[in-house]
């Protein structure tokens, strides 16, 4: 495991794009969202998808360079057709004028289908919340993405759902809950199978819905993860599904659709202007209260701090701005391989060296 330069990397990975046909705002987005999931600490979304999305293209399972096709727009209402782009570029395009819309007239509905992966769906809210606006997301992956066992169930019937919900704090900072609805996202499995460690009781099943913490077993017998908070994540997930899916004209995970050959990201987004409903400073204040509150519990045993959503992450984002990305042996291979295959042909461990802090 060697640190590597954020920076550094960010040029590599949006040169991987530029390399295999996305023009230069469309690398940039992907370099800097990507690179930007590791130094948040998820890994899971971060660099590690590079080798996949460039398979995926060479699938024909995403576009190059596609711009947003608006469907229907309103004052609130924005509906966009992805054209199965890159979601991040995509999601920027679209979420770019859905809070100039929030700005402007208090809110915005945006519901989006048809776009690649989206990665970290936390990044958007943060996005929204450094431009004042409150925002709630809700993701489905229709088709070829589905990994969720239902609450009783033993096999993959939904994708893992994920919702985000943003608030804006003073001085460009925010609070920001992401979370998949299955109890671990699948990339973290994924990273788990790189690093050849196992995985927490309660988390998987493998292929005959049996319990089982390899990630390896998880792969090869086409296993399933179980939603969080058993029946309650369950119930939370299934309406995500609905909302992302079947509200946005994208499709629910249900497999027998037209995107079923593709990992598409279909989103249902709430984005509000915070001033629009209460002042500035009520707002702030009273937020300040609820943090002050919640952070003086008496913290049980073992634990240092009471820590909010979004936290963690930006605890991680100043210690990896400082200190470099950690990356293993067969995340490097696999950027390196796909540089190769893009015709970065210089590109080897000594390149890679160059990268590091
Ligand atoms: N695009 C997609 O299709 C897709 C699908 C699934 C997941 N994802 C992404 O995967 C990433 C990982 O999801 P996850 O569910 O594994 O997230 P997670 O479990 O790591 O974190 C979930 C939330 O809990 C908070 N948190 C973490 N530890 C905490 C603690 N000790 N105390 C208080 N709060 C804490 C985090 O700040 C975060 O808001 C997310 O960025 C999500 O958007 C994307």
């Amino acid at each position: 495991m060697n640190n590597y330069n954020p920076k550094k990397l960010e040029k590599f990975v949006a040169d991987i794009f530029l390399h295999s046909g996305s023009n230069e705002q469309e690398s940039k987005i992907l370099g800097d969202h990507l690179v930007d999931s590791n130094l948040v600490g998820h890994d899971s979304h971060g660099v590690i998808r590079v080798s996949k999305y460039i398979e995926w293209l060479h699938q024909d399972k995403i576009k190059l360079n596609q711009s947003i096709k608006i469907l229907k727009e309103e004052d609130h209402f924005l509906h966009i057709d992805g054209n199965f782009g890159y979601g991040q570029p995509i999601a920027k395009y679209s979420l770019d004028i859905a809070i100039t819309k929030a700005k402007a007239k208090g809110h915005c509905i945006l519901a989006m289908k048809n776009l690649g992966h989206i990665g970290r769906v936390g990044a958007w809210s943060e996005l929204a919340a450094t431009n004042d606006c409150v925002s709630i997301m809700f993701v489905n992956t229709s088709g070829f993405g589905i990994l969720m066992a239902p609450h009783g169930g033993t096999d993959r019937r939904l994708s893992a759902n994920p919702i985000a919900i943003g608030v804006p704090l003073e001085n460009n900072d925010y609070l920001v809950l992401d979370m998949a609805t299955s109890v671990v996202a699948e990339g973290k499995i994924q990273v788990a199978k790189n690093k050849k460690v196992k995985l927490a009781d309660g988390l998987i099943l493998d292929g005959h819905g049996n319990p089982t913490n390899d990630p390896e077993v998880f792969y090869s017998t086409v296993g399933s993860i179980l939603p969080f908070g058993g029946h309650k994540g369950f119930g939370l997930a299934f309406m995500i599904d609905i909302l992302s899916g079947t509200l946005t004209g994208g499709n629910s995970s249900h497999p027998d659709n037209s995107n079923s050959h593709t990992v598409i990201n279909n989103t249902f987004a709430i984005i509000i202007d915070t001033k629009k409903t209460v002042s500035e400073s009520y707002f702030q204040n009273d937020i300040k209260r609820l943090i002050n509150w919640v952070k003086a519990s008496p913290k049980a045993k073992g634990v240092e701090e009471i820590l909010l959503p979004g936290e963690i992450e930006k605890n991680n984002k100043k210690q990896r701005l400082s200190d470099g990305i950690p990356l293993d042996d067969q995340t490097i291979k696999g950027l390196i391989d796909t540089a190769n295959f893009v015709g970065m042909k210089d590109v080897d461990e000594n390149f890679m060296k160059e990268l590091l802090v």
